[in-house]
């Protein structure tokens, strides 16, 4: 088993596939490969290392890996899951693959910026999977959820997770180009991992990204699209009291300089990951 798993990751580092999909190395992405084409129990035991491998097992997974190097396909897709925040969520070219650096925070459940215990209602702009609005409901149990997406596609799969996770009761999932569905809808939380990818970068991405869908990836030529809208009508949407918290990955220059009279605190991740900025429902309505 050692000896396949090396040589596996020996493979996938000499193709340079690239990984920011749900793995950050070589090893753990043979391992996530391996273990789906073995289809053994996760997570790992140590008799798993140890176990022998029979040759029709190694040739499944060598065909496994060949499909992660020729057709540069995530290895999140080829598996059908993906973790965030401590969760599992199924995926597929529907949606985005999960892997907001906001999963610290809203296992934190948004301290020390908001009282986890006062926090009654959360809304998620872009759910895609639904991973950031099922997250929320674990980590505030007391708390409702409205996760909203444009794709009708992305939706299906969010809907599937939120049945998975037993969550219908709290969270609810809404088809709106952004606030548009919402009325006069308030939170205590609005929180957002929405497109920001410019048409430059876009055409820049390692192949493994055309796998997505472009509606979680592009915002117009600066990718500030979208980012553009939140801050328009968020204030609109938000409680005395409430924050607004937006991930802008590497836009965050673009963000600094396009609104440079709003106070955005940047956050910081200990786990790692930036670009991530908070406003207070007052420092949107006086911006
Ligand atoms: C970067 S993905 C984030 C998905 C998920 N929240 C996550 O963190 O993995 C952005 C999501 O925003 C959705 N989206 C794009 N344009 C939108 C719009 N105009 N209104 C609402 N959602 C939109 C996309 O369909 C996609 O699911």
């Amino acid at each position: 088993m050692r000896a396949l798993l090396s040589a596996s990751a020996r493979r996938l580092a000499r193709a340079q596939v690239f990984f920011g999909h749900g793995t950050d190395n070589a090893a753990d992405e043979a391992a996530a490969l391996v273990w789906h084409a073995l289809r053994l129990p996760y997570p790992a035991t140590a008799e798993s290392y140890v176990r022998r491998v029979g040759v029709r097992e190694r040739r499944a997974v060598q065909a496994l890996i060949a499909r992660r190097i020729e057709e540069r396909i995530p290895a999140a897709y080829l598996i059908g899951r993906a973790r965030f925040a401590g969760l599992v969520f199924q995926v597929d070219p529907r949606v985005l693959i999960p892997r907001s650096p906001l999963a610290e925070l809203i296992e934190r459940g948004f301290a020390p910026w908001i009282d986890p215990e006062r926090v009654r209602r959360v809304l998620d702009v872009g759910t895609g999977s639904g991973c950031i609005a099922i997250a929320c409901a674990r980590a505030l149990p007391r708390a409702r959820i409205d996760a909203l997406d444009v794709s009708a596609q992305a939706l299906e799969v969010a809907h599937i997770n939120v049945r998975r996770h037993r969550l219908g009761e709290r969270v609810r999932l809404l088809k709106s180009d952004h606030f548009g569905a919402l009325g006069k809808r308030s939170y205590d939380i609005i929180v957002s991992n929405p497109p920001y990818v410019g048409a430059r970068e876009l055409g820049a991405l390692p192949e493994e990204y055309r796998h997505e869908p472009r509606v979680a990836l592009a915002s117009g030529r600066g990718g500030l699209e979208s980012i553009r809208i939140i801050l328009r009508d968020a204030a609109r949407h938000l409680r005395p009291r409430g924050i607004l918290v937006v991930e802008t990955g590497n836009t965050e220059v673009a963000v600094r300089r396009a609104f440079a009279r709003l106070p955005f605190t940047w956050l910081h991740f200990e786990r790692g990951g930036g670009g991530v900025f908070l406003l207070t429902a007052e420092q949107l309505n006086a911006g």
